[in-house]
């Protein structure tokens, strides 16, 4: 480190960025100059270990060689040419890809976005268009994104609602299987998994029957909402339960998918092939796309009922062909498994010491602590949680928060082992200092 963040050329791109761009979520002073692997170096010439992938994108590393030579070669090429009005290689290569490594033994096909949030959007109609009910299930704590659609089906943060009402209408949401704050005040395996069953026994029954239901969107584990795992059962009950109904499973696997939590996609730890799976974020290693990928047989086979500008950008499309290439290659989910072992038993270890860590947890590199304050009532730390996130970053380490007091860590599934470690002496330094001030 040179100077402590922000120094003076990343205050100057702050204030700029202050006066000119609409308030979003930062919440760090980083400005980054430039990126490699997993070291990211700032406009001030500090160099950090990053643990956040750039929000779970660049989950090769930045500025991945060998998808940089796949983009540098299409781009000599073609960089546009609307991929749903006209036909190339590589949309259909990436397509037929996604289809063959999304669960399930059935034909699928492909509509391609630009983002997350217009993954969701396409699952909420694809569901519409193929049954009579128009309403939805999704999770309390769940995130899908901002637009219309799939905020109605967002509630990880009371802010990301308030003011935007009316929603799109037919969004129900019910308590997820957070076993750490279990909303029914139940422990597993006792409960049985209450909170699947009581979707059928009450909610079903008496809010929205299910011939009203179009779909059934869900995290496999929730992101946003504080990296919450569901204990195992509930995802195999969800989809049984969407199965019997006849409504559609939509896997929200944006945050969760390619290899990130040990497997393809999160999902497959259950067994479980839902009819439709929204993907992005680490997709394009970066470059902006999304997928939906669906059972081919909702496809809406009338031309105009859903369709887009950017979807399967040729560059993207490369990019994403590679990262796919890459992670099979290189057999990446099982390093993510490997390397999330080693986090948890070290993170475990280290809350032995420091009560401030309430809950670790997280499957494959998609880990993540949960910090209360001491005394057993499971507060939510949110000072705290902070504090660790700046002196972290004092120290050279790049982390996010999430939930109301959950700093997760979601390196690159390429990370080099001795890079991993220095990251993790320094997350424990920084909750060290920060649990012996407070
Ligand atoms: C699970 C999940 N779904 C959807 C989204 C929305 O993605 P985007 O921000 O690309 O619209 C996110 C973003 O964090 C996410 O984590």
């Amino acid at each position: 480190m040179q100077v402590p963040p922000p120094g003076p050329k990343a205050r100057k791109i702050i204030e700029k960025d202050s006066q000119f761009l609409a308030t979003t979520t930062k919440t760090l002073p980083l400005a980054v100059r430039r990126a490699k692997g997993s070291v990211v170096e700032d406009v001030d010439g500090n160099r950090y270990i990053d643990f956040t992938c750039g929000i779970a994108v660049t989950n090769l590393g930045h500025v991945n060689d060998e998808i940089r030579e796949a983009v540098e070669a299409q781009l000599a090429d073609m960089w546009h040419m609307a991929g749903t009005d006209f036909y190339y290689q590589v949309q259909v290569d990436l397509a037929e890809t996604l289809a063959r490594l999304t669960p399930g033994d059935f034909r699928k096909k492909v509509f391609f976005t630009n983002s997350g949030t217009e993954s969701i959007e396409a699952g909420i109609k694809l569901a519409r268009w193929n049954r009579p009910g128009k309403q939805f299930l999704a999770f309390l704590n769940g995130f899908h994104g901002r637009t219309m659609g799939s905020l109605a089906l967002t509630s990880s943060k009371g802010v990301q609602r308030e003011r935007f009402f009316p929603l799109m209408p037919g969004g129900n949401l019910v308590p997820y299987s957070y076993c750490y704050r279990c909303p029914y005040r139940l422990t597993y395996p006792d409960c049985d998994i209450w909170c699947a069953q009581v979707i059928e026994d009450q909610y079903l029954r008496k809010v929205v029957p299910p011939s009203e239901l179009a779909g059934l969107v869900f995290e496999p584990v929730q992101g946003e909402g504080g990296y919450v795992v569901p204990p195992p059962g509930w995802t195999e009950e969800i989809a049984r339960i969407a199965k019997e109904h006849d409504i559609l499973l939509i896997a929200d696997e944006v945050q969760t998918g390619l290899g990130r939590t040990g497997r393809m996609f999160a999902v497959e730890h259950a067994g479980v092939a839902p009819d439709a799976v929204a993907i992005a974020k680490g997709l394009g290693s970066g470059l902006p796309i999304g997928a939906l990928v669906f059972n081919a047989d909702l496809d809406f086979g009338v031309s105009g009922a859903h369709s887009n500008t950017f979807g399967g950008n040729p560059l993207a499309c490369a990019s994403a062909l590679a990262t796919l290439r890459i992670l099979e290659e290189q057999n990446l989910p099982d390093r993510a498994a490997r390397l999330g072992e080693r986090m948890h038993g070290r993170l475990e270890e280290l809350k032995e010491d420091w009560p401030l860590m309430g809950d670790n947890r997280g499957l494959g590199l998609m880990r993540a602590t949960e910090f209360v304050k001491e005394g057993g009532g499971k507060e939510p730390a949110v000072k705290e949680r902070d504090a660790i996130l700046k002196e972290a970053l004092r120290r050279g380490l790049i982390l996010l928060p999430s939930g109301t007091s959950v700093i997760r860590y979601i390196p690159a599934l390429t990370i080099e082992e001795d890079l991993f470690e220095v990251g993790m002496d320094i997350l424990a330094d920084s909750i060290r200092v920060v649990s012996k001030a407070s």
